[in-house]
């Protein structure tokens, strides 16, 4: 199952989960939030980092697809909302894994303020801003990265490492044909 280099093991993630959720919930408003959770990479960063909030929360997910199997962010963005739950007058925190063109984050961003939530708060594990294709922002980050396709921690090449304790960089070599989908599922 691993692949490259260790970018971030697993217990500098959780030092910087904890210090994320101390960090939100001084700035979330009182209250129950609704916490989106953008299926499927940031399914494990989201658990950890909704328990270590430590509060009462309400969860619904949205789904992003974008075309194409592997590395590559295609540019058009599938959304699938069904199960986002109730978003109007609540105090919304999207969960996502990593903001790299920004195309995922903005069509998500604008789904969500068509539902008038309260207020719209966005926490990513992972930001590439040097990949950036469109203006767009996450309020709350994880770790700021440089270009490189990681992997680990709910983020997957075709599918394969999400459940990787740590964030490597992906890297090819000697690997088996990935189980990989037609379509890119985040
Ligand atoms: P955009 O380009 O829309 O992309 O900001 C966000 C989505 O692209 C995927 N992505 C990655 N997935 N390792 C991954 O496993 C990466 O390094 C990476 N860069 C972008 C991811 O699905 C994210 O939600
Ligand atoms: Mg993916």
């Amino acid at each position: 199952m691993p692949t490259g280099e260790v970018v971030f093991s697993a217990a500098q993630i959780q030092e910087r989960v904890r210090a994320l959720a101390r960090e939100i919930n001084a700035l979330l408003p009182e209250g129950i939030p609704h916490a989106v959770i953008a299926l499927k990479g940031a399914v494990f960063f989201a658990v950890d980092l909704l328990r270590e909030m430590d509060r009462e929360v309400t969860i619904g997910f949205a789904a992003a697809s974008s075309y194409g199997p592997n590395t590559d962010s295609a540019g058009e963005v599938r959304l699938r909302l069904d199960l986002l739950g109730e978003v109007r007058g609540r105090d919304v925190l999207l969960i996502e894994d990593i903001l790299d063109t920004g195309l995922t984050l903005a069509a998500l961003r604008g789904a969500l303020r068509e539902r008038r939530p309260a207020s719209i708060r966005v926490c990513v594990l992972l930001d590439k801003p040097s990949r950036r294709k469109t203006r767009v922002s996450a309020e709350h980050v994880g770790f700021t990265v440089d270009e490189r396709f990681l992997v680990g921690y709910g983020l997957d090449c075709g599918e394969a490492h999400r459940a990787l304790p740590d964030i490597r960089a992906y890297s090819p070599e000697g690997e088996a044909a990935s189980p990989g989908t037609e379509e890119g599922e985040s």
